[in-house]
């Protein structure tokens, strides 16, 4: 089991390229059974929950083909010959749930694996099964599997969430798409991957307003047709690596990087002493004096993004100050909190919050994780901390950050990766 060691203390300067966003590649790649046309998607990131989301359309008959030699555009089309999404695949990746609102639209049945829990909380998917009800599908748990139908087509309807989901959001978006009339999505995710979908969704024939807003109207077609999406840029990973060039004192462009997708990170980390600035092609981020102390609250888009919560604790732990940090989206996602107090940080959590007095440094320290970011904020931790860190469990990484040593051993870490 891979592993990578760092050690700390060498301030990052240079550039890091922003590779395509996972979390709108994931649904806009699901996106492709709703039509037997061809989908071609570029700046895709090479991540292993993107092979697992290509071998999951596979098997329900789609071909899924790189073009090109640079592994980031896929060729995906062709008709669905299998409604099962099988539990080996579904456990893996949670994001497999997103084939159920295609599958349910393209041929009135879907046989999904219960996607279950993971580290960081329950992650049920009533939302999805409670929208797709109000358009017509019924469902029944049958051995640890979702089995839906629905008579004809999905019928459109006005959705009221009772709270922000952006898989919720997501399904429900590409089922309303080839619903009969009108679905009014309202409470809806306003996350930018959300945009990018219904970007991606209309430039395949859909008729969807109010993209970005809180209130998506979609008029039902009868077929969609083949296009061509780019993927945006990762606005999580964005954050991370200013969080990595933040806490070295460093100074780093992010290239290909989008402001405007950053919401309410922006503010925090300014706050924090962090300077982020625009520059042609992306944004150069760095940081010359203390870092101070800065409040958070995780909240839905706009807000402080729950993915950016683990990172930015880690940030905090060598501040000037304190933070209060609370996680208000997941019910237990502070794990990554006892591995970064094995590595002197001073971080006490009280329910939904923590509080992270900031000490003068890190020791580093053989570390652990659980999750994809939680596993992260230990690489930003142990790129500060004095002597060696060692992070295990590196798969979690993989999921999501494409290449990060080598992108941070391009701006001077002293970062790499043990096999075996
Ligand atoms: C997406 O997960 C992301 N994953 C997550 O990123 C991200 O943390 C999350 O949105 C919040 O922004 C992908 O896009 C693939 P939710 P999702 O539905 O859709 C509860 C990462 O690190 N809920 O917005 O599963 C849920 O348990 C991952 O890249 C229900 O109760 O998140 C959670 O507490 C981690 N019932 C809250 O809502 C439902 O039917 C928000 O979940 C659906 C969700």
């Amino acid at each position: 089991m891979d592993r990578i060691r760092i050690r700390g203390g060498r301030p990052l300067s240079g550039e890091i390229g922003i590779g395509g966003a996972k979390n709108a590649a994931l649904p806009v790649m699901a996106a492709a059974m709703l039509t037997d046309e061809r989908l071609l998607l570029s700046n895709v990131p090479r991540l292993a929950d993107i092979q697992t989301m290509g071998l999951l359309l596979a098997q329900h008959g789609l071909a899924v083909e790189p073009v090109g030699n640079d592994g980031r555009t896929l060729s995906l089309g062709g008709t669905i010959t299998n409604t099962e999404a099988p539990y080996d695949i579904v456990r893996k990746m949670r994001a497999s749930a997103l084939v159920l609102g295609p599958l349910l639209a393209r041929t009135g049945e879907a046989r999904v694996s219960m996607p279950g829990g993971c580290s960081i909380g329950a992650r049920p998917i009533d939302l999805h099964l409670k929208g797709l009800e109000q358009m017509g599908a019924t469902f029944r748990l049958d051995g640890g599997y979702i089995d839906g139908r629905v008579t004809g087509r999905l019928r459109g309807a006005t959705i009221v969430f009772p709270f922000v989901s952006v898989g919720a959001t997501e399904n429900l978006l590409m089922a309303a798409s080839l619903a009969d009339g009108r679905t009014v999505l309202a409470n809806a995710a306003r996350e930018p991957e959300i945009g990018d979908l219904a970007r991606c969704l209309n430039a395949m024939g859909a008729r969807i307003e109010g993209i970005d807003s809180d209130r998506l109207t979609v008029e039902g077609v009868a077929c969609l047709h083949g296009a061509s999406h780019a993927i945006i840029a990762d606005r999580i990973e964005t954050g991370t690596y200013a969080c990595a060039a933040a806490i070295t004192g460093g100074e780093v462009m992010l290239n290909n990087a989008r402001l405007d997708h950053l919401g309410a990170t922006i503010r925090i980390l300014r706050e924090a002493g962090v300077e982020i600035d625009e520059r042609p092609g992306g944004l150069r981020v760095r940081r010359l004096n203390g870092l101070h102390g800065a409040d958070v609250m995780t909240e839905p888009y706009p807000g402080f993004p729950t993915d950016m919560q683990a990172q930015f604790m880690a940030l905090m732990a060598v501040s000037d100050g304190a933070a209060m940090v609370t996680e208000t989206i997941f019910e237990n996602r502070f794990m990554h909190v006892s591995e970064l107090n094995r590595m002197g940080a001073r971080i006490n959590v009280h329910g939904a919050s923590a509080i992270v007095r900031g000490v003068s440094a890190l020791s580093g320290a053989p570390v652990m994780a659980t999750d994809l970011r939680a596993s992260v904020s230990l690489i930003v931790a142990g790129l500060a901390a004095r002597g060696e860190t060692v992070v295990n469990r590196v798969y979690h990484l993989d999921r999501g950050y494409e290449a990060l040593e080598q992108k941070l051993a391009a701006c001077g870490a002293d970062i790499e990766r043990l096999s075996g």
